[in-house]
């Protein structure tokens, strides 16, 4: 079994320092397997942001843990146009890291970050021909055991947001970058930007998405959520014999605690919603959903 802690969309600057006090304590009594944080770790990309989403990231590797991330659009500079199109991610690689095609393997679990925020365009994101190659041969040669994980900040998908569940853009060149997907045997697709908890078999989203569980984390940190909502992450425990459980852990007003919870197994071709105390049985999990204007 392994477990991994899901948090996405942490944005220092607009965060809460007490919830993310209660991230740290969370991971440190709960010690997972590995910290994956996709994306947008700044709000706006300044300096004294990265400093403390940098800091944040020392604590945790500080307690032992190991950690994986992949930039937001919110990690590229948008006011500073000089910094935006001549050295987009200078500071990310600075404060955070400096490969922005991380990868983590473990007797379970192999993980890919790939990066899909770009300086032309302000909030959609987009994969190169080069990230698709890297996805095809990071893969290739992974033992058929471990389970096979891709992390980025924008999902592959479009994904239904708004109180009227309209689609978002999928990300640029979606069905070249789901063909890599399918053909590199990836079982998990890990990405936020939505502030939005969701998962769900990617062949019911699309039809070549390959043997794809899509799982999205709402905003672990951040204070940018509607009334009645709350920040949350997501934790993640493979299994050898393909099945996934995930567990949406919600901050209380005074720590993390576990919540809504969804188990699925994967038959060779397809995940399946097993059994589970899910509010959307079939269709995973679903919190509090957020809306177009916090799309980020
Ligand atoms: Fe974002
Ligand atoms: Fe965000």
């Amino acid at each position: 079994m392994a477990r991994i802690a899901h948090l996405s969309d942490v944005h220092f600057g607009a965060h809460d320092p007490a919830v993310v006090a209660g991230a740290e304590a969370w991971l440190a009594a709960e010690r997972p397997d590995l910290v994956v944080i996709s994306g947008d770790f700044t709000q706006r990309a300044r300096t004294d942001q990265y400093r403390e989403a940098g800091a944040f990231l020392d604590r945790i590797e500080a307690a032992g843990l190991a950690t994986l991330g992949v930039p937001g659009n919110h990690d590229v500079p948008l006011y500073d146009v000089v910094q935006r199109f001549t050295r987009p991610l200078h500071r990310y690689r600075r404060y955070i890291d400096d490969d922005l095609c991380p990868w983590f393997e473990s007797g379970n679990l192999a993980v890919l970050g790939i990066n899909t925020a770009r300086s032309l365009t302000f909030k959609d994101g987009r994969i190169s021909h080069e990230q698709m190659a890297i996805i095809r041969e990071r893969f290739r040669d992974v033992a058929k055991d471990k389970t096979k994980i891709l992390v980025t900040h924008h999902p592959l998908f479009e994904m239904p947001i708004g109180e009227s569940g309209e689609p978002s853009e999928a990300v640029g060149r979606q069905s070249e970058a789901l063909r890599a997907v399918a053909d590199a045997g990836v079982h998990i697709l890990l990405a936020g930007h939505f502030h939005r908890s969701f998962t769900q078999s990617a062949r019911r989203m699309v039809k070549n998405a390959g043997p794809a569980l899509v799982i999205q984390a709402g905003t672990a940190t951040s204070t940018r959520l509607r009334h009645g909502e709350t920040q949350s992450f997501n934790l993640i425990e493979t299994h050898k014999n393909r099945t996934v459980e995930v567990a949406v852990i919600g901050w209380d007003g005074a720590a993390f605690r576990p919540g809504s919870r969804a188990s699925f197994a994967f038959d060779g071709e397809n995940w399946e919603s097993a059994a589970s105390p899910s509010r959307h049985p079939g269709e995973g999990l679903d919190l509090e959903g957020t809306d177009r204007e916090l799309r980020s």
